[in-house]
């Protein structure tokens, strides 16, 4: 293979004409195995000993460092330019492939994931209509089925769709709710009903966003408290539903979430479920971070109950390394989708129902072109197989284990999550003055944690978050949450992890 100099100097350097080549392919070939060169030499820095994750830079610093590259020309600089921009990108991105990225719950991709992204890009197919994208509206309908079989969803009509993102999946649960509990209100909005919204105090803020979105505004989410495992009362969700009714409000929609945001926890299922029935409401459940247990027989356990939902969010772009963004929308019966949505406008659905299955899948949502997202775990699912999935989210659970029995046994530190953690976030306290964490002031432990949050960066080896206490019982100040990424997150990685946080301690100096 040439070196990139060698192509991009050479005879085959690419025109920056916007009018297409004489070849397309040639030229495809050429900016391909540019751009594999550096995508590899990239993935093998990550993995090299000694590999930066990537320098905290603040935004405006950023932006005179990258100069020049950021403007955007009138005459095109062909390859040269963009050999340019994406060797500075490369260079100034946070790399989610190293082993140190615990940051957000979400991190590399894997190379079938680059591949199948790959595909979708050179086919560019759009998702709304099956006339123009017939196999990957089949692989979307049979990946949503075979998705929502793992979670109890048994009927033949089984399935969903992809929308972008799990905050997306959210929105249009509600919408569908609304829209299929009280149908007049596709017609007429919300008219006179004064809608109300039931989401444990640790549900994502996606819930809410919805919320404001489909006009019921922030203050129709009432939120329930959680219990000593930050999981949703039930006692608690019954008597608002009870309180909202009385206020002459409709109770519409309860979301429970399956592996919360910054603890991890899952709420009891089967409770919620059996209240959502009794009060009429639409029972969804978040499953965008945890739902993914579901691959693996062993942890699957932690859903029980799932399948009385009515719809259901998981996102295969967090725990299962799926390139960003694939999240499915599932309900046991698919055609709700379509029942809430669908306008069938006729100058670009022209009825491509068969058998009372509808295959333009666009119409189901509130969108319109779509790019096919499930080909990525489609491809995914048929290289790693069902049981490969599930291997790699029970070893990030035994890895997230192993860090909280570290941190459990370590002077100075405090774990806030149970041991084992629901999820694959470790919750903790260090204290340099190896007291226990509790008996310090919130904001000295907001210091410490945010500090040597900081310092982990600088290192370049790790990338940790952090987060306030949902409520003052649940802690005093900010403390660490680390995210396991399996595969790339390995037990040395978080006994690393311990080891450094102790060392950047104890030469930290922090007086409040
Ligand atoms: C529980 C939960 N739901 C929804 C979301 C939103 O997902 P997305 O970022 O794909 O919109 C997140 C994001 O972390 C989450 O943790």
């Amino acid at each position: 293979m040439s070196p990139p100099s060698a192509i991009q100097n050479g005879n085959s350097q690419l025109s920056p004409s916007g009018l297409a080549s004489s070849s397309r392919a040639a030229e495809l070939e050429t900016l391909l195995e540019l751009v594999s060169q550096r995508a590899t030499a990239y993935v093998a820095a990550a993995d090299a000993p000694g590999a930066r994750i990537g320098d905290p830079v603040p935004p405006k610093e950023l932006m005179s460092i990258l100069g020049a590259h950021l403007s955007l020309p009138s005459t095109g600089g062909g390859q040269t330019e963009f050999l340019a921009v994406l060797d500075e990108i490369l260079k100034h991105s946070i790399v989610t492939w190293h082993p140190g990225f615990m940051d957000k719950l979400y991190a590399s991709t894997n190379p079938v994931g680059v591949a199948s992204d790959l595909l979708l890009s050179i086919l560019n197919t759009n998702g709304y209509i099956f006339s123009v994208s017939p196999v990957l509206t089949l692989i979307e309908k049979k990946t949503s089925h075979e998705y929502a079989e793992l979670f109890g969803f048994t009927s033949p009509w089984s399935g969903g769709l992809t929308l972008p993102g799990g905050s997306a999946s959210n929105t249009h649960s509600l919408i569908v709710a609304r829209g299929i509990l009280y149908p007049d209100t596709k017609l007429t909005g919300n008219g006179d009903h004064r809608f109300v919204i039931f989401t444990s105090a640790h549900g994502h803020y996606s819930v809410e966003k919805a919320a404001i979105s489909v006009g019921l505004g922030s203050e129709a989410v009432w939120t329930i408290p959680v219990d000593a495992e930050q999981r949703m009362r039930v006692d608690v969700l019954e008597e608002k539903i009870l309180e909202a009714k009385k206020q002459g409000r409709t109770p519409l929609y309860v979301n429970a979430t399956a592996g919360t945001t910054v603890y991890g926890s899952y709420d009891p299922f089967e409770a919620i479920a059996a209240v959502a029935k009794r009060h009429g409401l639409w029972f969804h459940v978040d499953g965008s971070w945890g739902g993914n247990v579901v691959f693996s027989d062993k942890l699957k356990y932690k859903l029980k109950g799932v399948a009385l939902a009515d719809s259901l969010t998981v996102n295969p772009h967090k725990m299962l390394g799926v390139p960003l963004t694939c999240s499915f929308l599932l309900a046991p019966d698919h055609r709700v989708f379509q029942k809430a949505s669908s306008l069938r406008a006729p100058y670009l659905f022209h009825n491509s129902e068969v058998d009372g299955e509808d295959f333009d899948i666009g119409d189901s949502t509130m969108g319109c072109g779509r790019r096919a997202d499930s080909l990525k775990l489609f491809l995914g699912w048929k290289w790693y197989g069902k049981e490969g999935y599930g291997e790699r989210v029970e070893t990030a659970f035994e890895v997230t284990a192993h860090l909280a029995t570290l941190i459990s046994s370590r002077a100075g530190f405090h774990l806030l999550s149970s041991n084992p953690p629901p999820c694959l976030q470790t919750c903790f306290y260090y204290s340099p003055n190896k007291r226990d964490a509790l008996l310090n002031t919130a904001e000295y432990n907001t210091k410490v944690t945010r500090t040597i949050a900081h310092e982990l960066q600088a290192s370049g080896r790790f990338l940790v978050d952090y987060a306030p206490p949902a409520s003052p019982e649940d802690g005093k100040g900010e403390f660490f949450r680390a995210v396991v990424n399996a595969p790339t997150t390995t037990k040395k990685t978080v006994e690393e992890l311990v080891s450094m946080i102790e060392s950047i301690g104890e030469s930290l100096d922090v007086d409040v």
